[in-house]
């Protein structure tokens, strides 16, 4: 850990606080956000997937690291958590001034055993074309640590300020640091931060954390949040999580189901359903879409 250090806040700090921290130094560590208490609650729900899930097979995923995706319809306590009122309130500040409304990006565990070797350094905004530097914050990261991120077990590194430079440049190792924060603490970054999985040298401790990205409203999910929640699971989601992983349409019409707001469907989704299969029992050759309203 050489590089200049990541500034913490404890967690009664606002949400102003944590989005002037984002925009200076385009990463923030919250202390202890989560009791232990409620951390485990979460690794117990996840237990029965995160036990089962395999190490990565490859250098971006590693050979060590387990990471099991799709938590929305797996953990009560996750779903809970991203509502929590500091994080959304901060994402308001980041995301909001560039969409109308953001969206849940992808969730996961991020489990990073023994012998691990440090992940690729890279910015999230890889994924979208867009060029840096740039003043528009499309997308920001959570790293919740469900386990003391520590030097030695794999602690994130990143480079503080970096969301500031142009695409060109390259980190130098000099210019790392690394997220080490007590469980429960949550590292925030934003899209342009240099950033990547640290190496775990221990023998045997693994360095569990929850991981949650979040879109503005405009672009595609990483993770595809429909898959994850069809309807007849989103359903049963507050209506704050359905909007969050995307069932609803973003100005000035993007998202829509049957020219209606998605919620709409999730409402009344078994009378929508059993309306669609009568609608089309009425056609000769309903082809795929007939066969698909039926089989729900
Ligand atoms: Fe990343």
């Amino acid at each position: 850990m050489i590089g200049s250090s990541i500034e913490h806040v404890p967690a009664t700090a606002s949400a102003d606080d944590l989005a002037a921290l984002l925009d200076r130094d385009g990463c923030v560590i919250v202390d202890r956000l989560l009791t232990e208490a409620r951390c485990d609650q979460i690794l117990a729900e996840l237990d029965p997937w995160m036990s089962r899930t395999p190490t990565g097979e490859g250098e971006w995923l590693g050979f060590e690291t387990r990471r099991t995706h799709g938590l929305v319809a797996k953990s009560p306590t996750v779903r809970e958590e991203l509502c929590n009122p500091l994080i959304r309130g901060t994402l308001d500040l980041v995301l909001g001034p560039w969409c109308d409304s953001y969206q849940l990006s992808a969730s996961s565990t991020t489990s990073i055993g023994p012998g691990e070797s440090a992940q690729e350094v890279h910015r999230d905004a890889l994924m979208f074309p867009f060029r840096h530097p740039t003043e528009r914050v499309a997308y920001v990261t959570t790293f919740w640590a469900l386990a003391p991120f520590t030097a030695e077990n794999g602690a994130t590194r990143v480079v503080p300020g970096s969301h500031r430079w142009d695409d060109d440049r390259v980190a130098r190792d000099d210019e790392f640091t690394q997220a080490i924060m007590d469980k429960g603490s949550v590292l925030l970054f934003t899209y342009a931060v240099h950033h990547g999985g640290g190496a775990n040298t221990t023998a045997d401790v693994w360095r569990h954390a929850l991981f949650a990205s979040f879109v503005v409203g405009w672009l595609r999910q990483e993770e595809n949040q429909y898959l994850v929640s069809p309807p007849d699971v989103a359903q049963h989601y507050s209506e704050d999580i359905q909007r969050l992983i995307g069932y609803q349409v973003h100005r000035p019409f993007l998202g829509w189901y049957d020219l209606q707001e998605p919620l709409k469907l999730l409402d009344g989704y078994q009378e929508t359903t059993e309306a669609n299969v009568d609608l089309y029992a009425e056609g000769e050759d309903h082809g795929v879409l007939s066969k698909r309203v039926k089989r729900l």
